[in-house]
């Protein structure tokens, strides 16, 4: 498997090698995006295949033929990884472009352009206990050690510890540096920021929401085959987007499933009282100059 152990260095932050290269990521930096484009941003693990799948089926108008037949990744690659200019497709209509990366590195390109942005934030304490699990199963990405030093690291960057494999920081850099930058972008871009939660709680009611960013337009029985196709229970069972078609060398199902759980608050399950009080200061602080506002208490 190629480039396993090996981490990119792009923007200040840190990529797994496996899925990124200096070329690649200097080809996401100078892509021209253009009108029609809907681009999918989220920091990892806060509702990003979720939304694939939905705008696949938006798309359709709710037929599941493509979403059961062809990969995630092929409906919508993402920008920064190496196969995504073969991948591509280069029709008339909107291309679907997901991407991880930090806003300065793209939001140049973005204002110059009449793209179409989708930002999804979700609880950064459900992050941190889906972003654990996913470096279990994920063998591009370091050992992360216990919980605990996972958290410290996801909270103020710092390395995991010397004795494992790698030393390196989180991958794809802070969240807290991830959400402001993009929602810094709220004036710049044509942009909608959804919240995982509000999708768990009335995913009818986003899907409708993203149709309109879109100016999409749908019957009624169409969104019913959307909201149908894309709960989580069916969607961990499409092979298509539960990525059980990647090899057990770079995703090991064993240690943890990419559908994991798709429940809000998972994080009361983990963390400590202690940790919870820790989180709640260092978000406060971290966030003090950000006006997002969100009811994280939301299930
Ligand atoms: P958990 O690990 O908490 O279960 P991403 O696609 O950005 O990597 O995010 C993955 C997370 O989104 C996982 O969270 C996954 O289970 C959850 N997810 C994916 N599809 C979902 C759905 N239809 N409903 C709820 N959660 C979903």
């Amino acid at each position: 498997m190629d480039r396993m152990d090996v981490t990119e260095e792009f923007a200040g932050i840190q990529l797994p090698g496996h899925l990124h290269t200096p070329q690649s990521l200097q080809y996401a930096q100078d892509f021209q995006f253009r009108e029609g484009d809907v681009v999918i941003v989220t920091f990892p693990k806060s509702g990003t295949t979720w939304m694939q799948e939905i705008l696949t089926l938006i798309y359709s108008k709710g037929d599941p033929a493509i979403a059961k037949s062809v990969p995630n990744w092929v409906r919508a690659p993402w920008l920064e990884h190496t196969y995504f200019k073969d991948t591509l497709k280069d029709e008339e209509g909107p291309r679907i472009i997901t991407t991880h990366l930090p806003s300065d590195t793209l939001a140049p390109a973005l204002q110059k352009s009449k793209a179409k942005v989708i930002y999804i934030v979700r609880n950064p304490k459900d992050v941190a206990v889906s972003f654990y699990y996913f470096h279990k199963m994920a063998k591009f990405l370091p050992e992360t050690g216990s919980f605990p030093e996972f958290l410290e690291c996801f909270l103020e960057g710092k390395e995991f510890s010397a004795d494992k494999k790698t030393q390196n920081k989180l991958y794809y850099g802070s969240w807290f540096d991830h959400v402001k930058g993009w929602y810094g972008q709220k004036k710049n871009l044509d942009i909608i920021y959804l919240t995982y939660e509000n999708m768990h709680k009335d995913l009818r009611r986003s899907i409708k929401k993203v149709c309109g960013f879109l100016g999409c337009p749908m019957y009624s029985e169409e969104v019913d085959k959307v909201e149908q196709h894309c709960r989580f229970s069916v969607m961990s069972q499409n092979v298509m987007v539960n990525y059980t078609l990647i090899p057990t060398e770079i995703l090991d199902h064993e240690k943890s499933k990419f559908m994991r759980k798709g429940v809000v608050g998972d994080w009361k399950n983990h963390l400590t009282e202690e940790q919870n009080e820790n989180f709640n200061r260092i978000y406060k602080e971290k966030m003090s100059d950000c006006d997002l506002q969100i009811d994280w208490s939301l299930n």
